[in-house]
């Protein structure tokens, strides 16, 4: 029995679903444990490219199962033009679980993510949200007032608890922002909708999860955004409204945490971030420009232009501490293939002392990154399978990375497709 976790060790956008979309080839199921549409997992495959928003990124092994776990928040109309397009691309939802406890994103989540973002910005608090109603949504689950996917299945029920609900955020929406008001008759008749075309799908994600364990089955967890973006340990308030770690994707997946055997850390081979919040290792220069341009960084979901920066070490031993990798997987190494000379942040300058750890967001706001310099190898990486392919200079920064953040680097990534990666034995 295997079970692997794969999450995020910066702020996001590491390359978790072309990482799961590799392991997942030998997994007979995927859970994506946290988080919705608010990711964007780019899977490249033989189908095409796509852009995985709530399924997980195992959809593309016909034999694997596919759980959209508990610990997630659906947009029901988003999660359906998903599926249409994955079709599309000739791939398949059948063998797709949506677990009857995830929570339900609904269209006051999604306007009241807008206004609250809009109000912020006024006062230059702004988090810099996706805007698909994420932190609305987890707020509602934690005050014991949101709908779960199962309660889409009970027609009178749900009439009800819409008519109720939408009532009360009309209040909101109408007497705070002055926006207007939702009609919970539209409300109700797009979910019923939505709610027949995914009810085949609807089922309690635990007995699959459990027999899954008990047949001693391949388990991927995957998760979304990165430990920086932890509701917990993130660089509160500029996070996610959840838990996108290892102890995250045991509740949200509903596995005992002590069934985790393997946590892979997925980590750009620099650093990049989208949204508000403070980030050391950022370049405001052509370098940032040029890591950009090579690394195609645009989000996902957005299209925003993401932050970019060099690796930083203390950041990412801090995900490793909360998380306890058992490996990393280390992504876009080709895209530092032009660079003469490469830095690494090691530490952080606050007030004239150095620091080793990631502090409070007061204080992260005021610290100089401390930079170590690498020499850069200046050739294409790209065809590299094994680690001896990879230049000399890249194989040392892989271990200088390493030896900084204290956990094997197993997985290095360089490109895109399925097949351009260097495993390590
Ligand atoms: P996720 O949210 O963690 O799944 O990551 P995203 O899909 O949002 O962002 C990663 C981007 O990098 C995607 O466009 C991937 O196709 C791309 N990518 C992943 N690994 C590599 C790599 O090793 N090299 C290059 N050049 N691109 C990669
Ligand atoms: P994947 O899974 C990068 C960022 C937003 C914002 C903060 C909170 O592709 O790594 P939210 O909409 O969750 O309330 O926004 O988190 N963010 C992401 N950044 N990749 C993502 O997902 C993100 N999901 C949210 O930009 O700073
Ligand atoms: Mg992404």
């Amino acid at each position: 029995m295997a079970v692997t976790a794969v999450v995020g060790a910066q702020w996001g956008d590491e390359g978790k679903g072309r990482v799961v979309d590799l392991l997942a080839q030998e997994s007979d199921l995927v859970v994506r444990f946290q988080g919705g549409n608010n990711a964007g997992h780019t899977v490249v495959n033989e189908h095409g490219t796509f852009r995985l928003h709530h399924v997980p990124s195992g959809i593309f092994n016909p034999a694997a199962l596919n759980v959209i776990g508990t610990g997630c928040v659906i947009n029901p109309g988003a999660l359906l033009e998903e599926m249409a397009e994955i079709c599309a691309g000739g791939g398949s939802c059948d063998r797709l679980v949506i677990s009857e406890r995830a929570q339900v994103v609904m269209p006051y989540h999604v306007l009241l993510d807008g206004l609250d973002e809009a109000r912020r910005s006024h006062d230059g608090s702004a988090i810099g949200t996706t805007k698909k109603g994420i932190g609305p949504c987890y707020t509602d689950k934690y005050a014991r007032v949101g709908l779960q996917m199962g309660d889409l299945l009970d027609r009178t029920w749900l009439r009800e608890r819409v008519e109720t609900l939408v009532e009360a955020k009309n209040v909101i929406v109408q007497r705070v922002y002055e926006g207007e008001p939702l009609s919970s008759q539209e409300v109700y008749d797009n979910l019923c909708g939505e709610a027949d075309q995914l009810a085949p799908y609807i089922q309690d994600s635990l007995p699959v999860i459990h027999e899954a364990l008990r047949r001693g089955d391949d388990i991927l967890l995957e998760g979304q955004l990165g430990a920086l973006r932890d509701i917990d340990w993130g660089t509160y308030p500029y996070v996610t409204s959840s838990s996108p770690t290892a102890g995250g994707a045991a509740s949200g997946a509903g596995i005992p945490p002590r069934c985790i055997e393997r946590v892979i850390g997925v980590a750009k081979a620099y650093t990049t971030a989208v949204g508000a919040g403070p980030f050391p290792a950022e370049l405001h220069d052509g370098l940032g420009d040029k890591l950009r341009s090579i690394g195609q960084e645009y989000g996902a979901t957005t299209g925003r232009p993401r932050r970019c920066g060099w690796f930083d070490a203390v950041a990412v031993r801090h995900a490793a501490m909360l998380n306890g990798f058992t490996s990393i997987a280390l992504t876009k190494l080709d895209v530092l293939d032009g660079f003469d000379q490469i830095q690494v942040c090691t530490g952080y300058k606050l007030n004239g002392e150095e620091l080793h750890r990631v502090p409070t967001t007061r204080l992260l706001e005021q610290v100089e990154p401390i930079y170590e310099t690498l020499p850069g190898w200046q050739q294409p990486t790209g065809t590299a399978r094994r680690f001896a392919d990879l230049p000399a200079a890249a194989q040392r920064y892989v271990e200088r990375l390493e030896a900084l953040v204290e956990v094997p680097i197993q997985h290095v990534s360089v490109g895109a497709e399925r097949n351009e990666m260097v495993v390590r034995g």
